[in-house]
């Protein structure tokens, strides 16, 4: 099962929430699944509204980012700089994302700030 905190100011509160999934599903479907205000505008990782910056828990996780998630990061300026071409290094963290490119698998754990 994977277990993603959502940290920020616009959630209220505690300014964090935890959610779970038993399926591998975009970060962003999952933050509304469990309506945290992420802010969104494309859904296709063309405008950048949805960057967020992700730490992994736990194990190291691969960093993973798809053409148009790389292409819009680095026109941001949000470009992990330890990518290799094919954008495929350890993951460390933490590192920009696009919520509704980043895949989330049901063994991944981190912590998103908005
Ligand atoms: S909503 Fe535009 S890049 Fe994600």
């Amino acid at each position: 099962m994977g277990l993603v905190q959502f940290i920020s100011p616009r959630i209220g509160g505690d300014w964090s929430m935890s959610c779970r999934n038993h399926q591998s599903i975009s970060l962003l479907k999952m933050a509304r699944m469990w309506n945290v205000p992420l802010p969104v505008q494309c859904r296709k990782g063309l405008c950048g509204t949805c960057a967020v910056r992700v730490t992994p828990q736990g194990k190291q996780q691969q960093l993973c980012l798809s053409a148009f998630e790389r292409q819009t990061l680095r026109c941001l300026g949000k470009l992990p700089a330890v990518l290799d071409s094919e954008g495929q290094k350890p993951w460390k963290g933490p590192y920009w994302r696009l919520a509704c490119q980043c895949i989330v698998g049901t063994g991944d754990q981190f912590f998103v700030a908005f």
